[in-house]
């Protein structure tokens, strides 16, 4: 029998430049978007018909996943049934690899794989543009956790832009304990800027050129998180994490989106592993991986 199993990636944001606050409750942002090698499988089983959506979670951090219609991968279920006119029957089994609310998009590559699972499943060939709206109507995020690679973000992160990168880049990611609530952090960020202009968000041509050449040290360079000064407020123990990146010799390390991972550039695979091994005996963090980006978005295995 033909499995549906879709895999979709983490991402880290290379650059996250965030806006005023708009009337939508939501921020206009620039940000760059880079899928990395660290994975969330969505297996999509057949269901009696009339059974509906239900779902299971296996692998790390699986008693944070709520396992309802809060779920984004559940969402996902139910938006692509509802645009197709088909009923949602299907059993949806996510493995994570990617931390729970750990600011790497994690749950929206749920949702991007859960959407090209279940099409798969129901025999559906939506069009890969009709997949990618859905997607923006389930998360600002789940559009590129369905594109991968690397891209441009704009709006609310939903409209994408592919950049073309030069290499591979290598990344060291300390998960920390518990997540951080992407909302929250937004709020903190808007809390610290109260009383200051916020200009609108424009694109790092610095960084562009960086990722053009390839040259990882460049890209270090012009690295930036406008909600990282957010998330250490949140969470003070991340400035020690972050502070060891520069003990241990890393290119940089910042925020992970919204965090509270913590993102350590590396010069290659080797000085990655390396940088891991340190990282991990500093025992600050609750595990250390390493992963190479960019990779593709929510695909079939
Ligand atoms: O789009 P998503 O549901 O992932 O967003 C989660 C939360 O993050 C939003 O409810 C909002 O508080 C915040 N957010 C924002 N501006 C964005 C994207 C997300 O304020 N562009």
């Amino acid at each position: 029998m033909r499995q549906h199993i879709a895999r979709a990636p983490a991402k880290v944001n290379l650059q996250l430049s965030v806006g005023p606050l708009q009337d939508d409750g939501f921020h206009d942002l620039v940000t760059v978007f880079h899928a990395v090698a660290l994975f969330d499988d969505v297996h999509a089983m057949a269901a009696e018909p009339g059974a509906g959506i239900s779902l299971s979670v296996t692998g790390v951090q699986r008693d944070l996943v709520p396992l309802d219609s809060t779920n984004l991968a559940w969402r996902a279920a139910q938006a692509l049934a509802n645009h197709a006119g088909v009923d949602p029957d299907v059993h949806l089994r996510i493995t994570k690899g990617i931390p729970v609310a750990g600011g790497m998009a994690g749950g929206s590559a749920d949702a991007a794989a859960a959407l090209v699972a279940c099409d798969s499943l129901w025999g559906l060939r939506t069009p890969r543009a009709e997949l990618m709206e859905i997607a923006a109507t389930l998360g600002s995020d789940v559009p590129f956790g369905l594109h991968g690679g690397t891209a441009i973000g704009t709006g609310r992160g939903e409209i994408l832009t592919p950049v073309l990168t030069r290499s591979s880049f290598w990344w060291v990611f300390a998960l920390a304990e518990g997540g951080l609530s992407t909302p929250a952090v937004y709020a903190e960020c808007d809390r610290l800027r109260a009383g200051s202009a916020v200009a609108a968000p424009m694109l790092s041509g610095p960084l562009m050129s960086a990722l053009r050449s390839g040259d990882a040290s460049e890209v270090a360079k012009n690295l930036s998180n406008d909600l990282e000064r957010a998330a250490v407020s949140l969470r003070p123990s991340l400035s020690r994490v972050l502070g060891l990146g520069e003990e241990y010799a890393a290119l940089r390390a910042i925020v992970s989106g919204s965090g509270p991972t913590c993102a350590f550039l590396a010069r290659d695979g080797e000085h990655a592993l390396d940088l891991s091994v340190a990282l991990s005996s500093a025992g600050l963090c609750r595990t250390v991986v390493r992963a190479s980006g960019p990779v593709s978005g929510a695909a079939l295995v």
